[in-house]
C-alpha cells in the first residue's frame, strides 16, 4: 500500500498530510519520508525471507544498507523492525552508534577501511567486519592484537555473477575493485578468495573467520543472479571445509533487491523474490554435506526508495522547438542534480506529478530540470505534466528515499535540503533539518591574513 493519497481539494499527502502543508512548515525542496512506508518495508523483507526460507531449515538476518539513506531516525526505525545496520564508513558507523545501535547489530563494509575506521569497529563491537583484501586482514588483524581482541570476520567474494541493470552499479564483475576472487591467477595456485580464508585461520587469535560475503549489484528483479552467486559461494564453503575441516557457519548475499521507478518497472514482490530464491538455494544446499549456514541479505534501496518522495516548487516554465513542429516544455524547479544526482550518474528514470492541486488541462509531454549550471542537470526526463503548470505549484517526485539524500551535494552552493519524517499517526517532523547560508560557510576559515 501506497503512502500517497490525495485530500478533498485535490492536493497530494503524505500519511495523510497535505504536502502543501509540508512546504509551507518545513520549505521546498523538501525530502519527504514516510516512516510507516519505511518500517513496513523493513519488516516485509524480513518476513519474506524468514517465511521462505525457514523450510530450509536456514535462520535469516538482514542488514539494512544505511549507504542508501542514513541519519539517526532512520538507524532507529530498522533496528526496531528487526534489522541490524550495514555501514561502509567510518561516518557511517558513528551515525548508526550515535542512534544507539548496538555495536553487535553492526557491520562494516569497504574496500579501503582505514586502520582508524577498523578500530572504532573494533572498540564498539561491531557484529562483522567484512574484509576485502589480503592487505585489510593483515591490517585488521594487527589491530585486534593492539587492542586485545578478537574480531568477527566475513570475506568478501566475488562470484562473478553479472545481475545489474546499469554497468555503473555491477559489482560482481571480476575487473572491479570489490571482494576477492574465486579464480585462480595461475593454475596450481590459490584464489585470492582462498588465500584470504588461509590468511584469517592464520591470525585466528585475532580474527574469528565467519563466513563468506558477495554482493552482485543493485535493481536487480530477478532471484536467479542470488542463486547462482549462492552456488558458487557455497562451493567455496565446501573447499574450506575439505581442507581445514572448518565449517563456517554464516553466508551474505548482499543487496541489490529492485524497486519501481516508474511504470517501466515491474518489480516482483519481495515475497515472491525469496520464494524464488528458496528452491535455487534448497538445490545448493542438497549439493552440500555441510549443515546449512546462517544467511544474510543487506537492502537498501529496496526499504529506504519508495519510502521517500522530494517536494519541489514549480519556477520558470519554457517551451523551446526542438525541432520543426516539435516543441519540449521544461519546467525547472528549485533543486536538481544536487538533491538527486542519478539522473545525471546512472541515467536513472523518475516520475512527477503536479501535487498541490489536480488539473483538466490537457497532459503536455514535459522534461522537470533544476536550477544548477549545468545542461544535464535533469530530475525527470520525459514526464506529462497538466499543459497548465505554472510557477508555484508543487511536483512529487516519488522514490526519492535511496541514494538521492546520500549523494546529495552542495554544488552551486544550494543549500541542502532537510529531511522530514511524517509518523503513523500523520505527524510531520524534520529529522535533519534543512542547511542554511551559515551552515555553507561554517567550514570556510577565509584567506590567511598576512
Ligand atoms: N551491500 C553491499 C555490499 C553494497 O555494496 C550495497 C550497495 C548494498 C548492500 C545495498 O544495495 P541496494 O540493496 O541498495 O541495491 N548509488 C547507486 C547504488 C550503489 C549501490 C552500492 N552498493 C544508485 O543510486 O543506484
Amino acid at each position: 500500500t501506497s503512502q500517497y493519497t490525495r485530500d478533498a481539494a485535490g492536493c497530494v499527502t503524505v500519511d495523510s498530510v497535505p504536502v502543501t502543508e509540508l512546504a509551507e512548515r518545513f520549505g521546498s525542496p523538501s525530502y519527504v519520508v514516510s516512516e510507516a512506508t519505511f518500517r513496513a518495508r523493513a519488516r516485509s523483507f524480513r518476513e519474506a525471507f524468514e517465511v521462505a526460507l525457514r523450510p530450509l531449515g536456514v535462520d535469516v538476518a538482514v542488514y539494512y544498507a544505511s549507504k542508501a539513506l542514513l541519519n539517526t531516525a532512520v538507524a532507529g526505525w530498522a533496528v526496531a523492525e528487526g534489522l541490524n545496520v550495514d555501514t561502509a564508513s567510518g561516518g557511517e558507523l558513528a551515525v548508526a552508534l550515535a542512534a544507539g545501535v548496538p555495536g553487535e547489530r553492526i557491520a562494516l563494509h569497504g574496500n579501503n577501511k582505514s586502520a582508524e575506521e577498523l578500530s572504532l569497529a573494533l572498540r564498539s563491537g561491531v557484529g562483522r567486519i567484512v574484509v576485502d583484501s589480503l592487505a585489510e586482514i593483515e591490517l585488521l588483524a594487527g589491530l585486534a592484537r593492539e587492542h586485545g581482541l578478537r574480531a568477527p570476520v566475513m570475506i568478501r567474494v566475488t562470484p562473478g555473477v553479472h545481475a545489474s541493470t546499469h554497468e555503473f552499479i555491477a559489482t560482481a564483475h571480476e575487473d572491479q575493485k570489490f571482494g576477492l576472487s574465486l579464480n585462480a591467477a595461475a593454475d596450481g595456485e590459490d584464489s585470492p578468495a582462498l588465500q584470504a580464508v588461509a590468511a584469517c585461520l592464520d591470525a585466528a587469535a585475532a580474527l574469528e573467520l565467519r563466513g563468506l560475503h558477495c554482493h552482485i549489484g543493485s535493481q536487480i528483479f530477478a532471484a536467479e543472479g542470488f542463486g547462482q552467486a549462492a552456488q558458487r559461494v557455497l562451493e567455496l564453503r565446501e573447499t574450506v571445509a575439505r581442507r581445514w575441516e572448518l565449517v563456517l557457519p554464516e553466508i551474505d548475499l548482499g543487496g541489490g533487491h529492485g524497486v519501481a521507478y516508474t511504470a517501466a518497472d515491474s518489480p516482483r514482490d519481495v515475497a515472491a523474490i525469496a520464494a524464488d530464491l528458496a528452491p535455487l538455494l534448497a538445490a545448493a544446499f542438497e549439493a552440500s554435506e555441510l549443515p546449512v549456514p546462517h544467511l544474510s541479505f543487506e537492502p537498501g534501496r529496496f526499504i529506504a526508495g519508495p519510502s521517500g518522495c522530494t517536494v519541489y516548487t514549480v519556477g520558470t516554465v519554457k517551451t523551446v522547438t526542438v525541432s520543426p513542429g516539435v516543441q519540449r516544455r521544461y519546467v525547472s524547479v528549485d533543486g536538481g542534480m544536487s538533491d538527486n544526482a542519478r539522473p545525471v550518474l546512472y541515467d536513472a528514470d523518475y516520475t512527477a506529478v503536479l501535487a498541490n492541486r489536480v488539473s483538466e488541462a490537457a497532459p503536455v509531454l514535459s522534461r522537470v530540470v533544476g536550477k544548477h549550471c549545468e545542461s544535464g542537470d535533469v530530475v525527470v526526463k520525459d514526464v506529462y505534466l497538466p499543459g497548465d503548470v505554472r510557477a508555484g505549484d508543487l511536483l512529487v517526485v516519488p522514490v526519492t528515499g535511496a541514494y538521492c539524500w546520500s549523494l546529495a551535494s552542495n554544488y552551486n552552493w544550494l543549500p541542502r535540503p532537510g529531511i522530514v519524517a511524517v509518523d503513523p499517526s500523520g505527524r510531520a517532523h524534520e529529522i535533519v533539518r534543512r542547511e542554511s547560508v551559515t551552515d555553507l560557510l561554517a567550514r570556510d576559515t577565509g584567506a590567511p591574513r598576512p
